[in-house]
């Protein structure tokens, strides 16, 4: 039996230590982690979560090569270089860059799983890679939607009742465990997401349309970011976040793996060397 845990805001998060060597997914459907998706997608190096805008200064500050980026109401942060449209995080602009991203409720919510055992960025744009990494796991999990302001968000909640029924249908012979908030996510997403049974990205821009965030972006001529962020796995990418760094999954792994390259180099070496001093005595 796995347990599955969704918390519909980040305000249910009382104690940052509950989340201590736990697997947790962190959802801001509009728009924050489908434009981590889509930057890592086109080449930055890493982002930086911040959880104020003073913070994201002086990270940005501090490094070479770094964009400072961000959003409050929605809309760029004075003197930001990018706000939080993913359709703003073009290859051109983001390659090889280091973000530091400050946004009123995702990377909050991120900042929050600094003692997760797996801290993973999802979306609709890279849900698919997500159930197929949490799969693997086969393990119990927990589900954060940002929410708006420690509020309800509708986009979050169907995109997280659309990772559960994505996992469940392709995970038969296991059990799940959900509770009133895992079925009821469960459920908006097959009200929300299904059209005649198959998920339809434009049931899924239509429940942004209707959603209290996605008509206020509307409102505030940002139309298109709802259809971009509608695109069920268009950027099947798998965007985690370790030590206050977000990168894809692979990219932490390569760097792992050269670590213990350049370790085995140095003991090489080293044994070399007292080899080498042994022949000259
Ligand atoms: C958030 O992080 O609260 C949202 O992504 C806000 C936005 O980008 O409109």
């Amino acid at each position: 039996m796995i347990n599955i845990n969704v918390y519909l805001t980040h305000s249910l998060i009382q104690d940052d230590l509950i989340l201590k060597n736990k697997t947790v997914v962190v959802i801001d459907a509009l728009r924050a982690t489908s434009t981590i998706s889509t930057a890592l997608a086109h080449g930055a190096k890493e982002i930086i979560p911040a959880e104020s805008i003073a913070t994201a200064v002086r990270v940005a500050k501090g490094s070479i090569n770094s964009l400072l980026c961000g959003e409050r109401n929605g809309k760029i942060v004075e003197g930001f270089d990018l706000g939080n449209s993913p359709l703003d995080y073009k290859e051109e602009i983001v390659k090889d860059k280091m973000i530091a991203l400050s946004t009123t409720n995702g990377t909050l919510t991120i900042s929050k799983c600094k003692h997760s055992k797996n801290c993973i960025i999802a979306s609709f744009l890279n849900l698919g890679k997500v159930v197929e990494f949490i799969k693997t796991l086969n393990e119990d999990f927990i589900i954060i939607c940002s929410g708006k302001l420690s509020q309800f968000s509708l986009e979050d909640t169907v995109c997280a009742g659309l990772l559960i029924r994505c996992l469940i249908n392709n995970n038969s012979e296991v059990e799940y465990k959900l509770n009133d908030s895992e079925l009821s996510a469960l459920n908006l997403a097959e009200m929300y997401c299904l059209d005649n049974g198959k998920v339809s990205d434009s049931k899924i821009e239509e429940m942004f349309r209707i959603s209290e965030h996605g008509k206020y972006l509307l409102e505030n001529g940002m139309g298109d970011d709802l259809v971009f962020c509608s695109k069920v796995d268009s950027i099947p990418n798998l965007p985690m976040c370790k030590a206050g760094i977000i990168r894809l999954k692979e990219q932490f792994e390569d760097d792992t793996q050269h670590r213990a390259g350049m370790k085995k180099l140095s003991i090489t070496t080293k044994k070399d060397k007292h080899e080498l001093n042994q022949e000259i005595k």
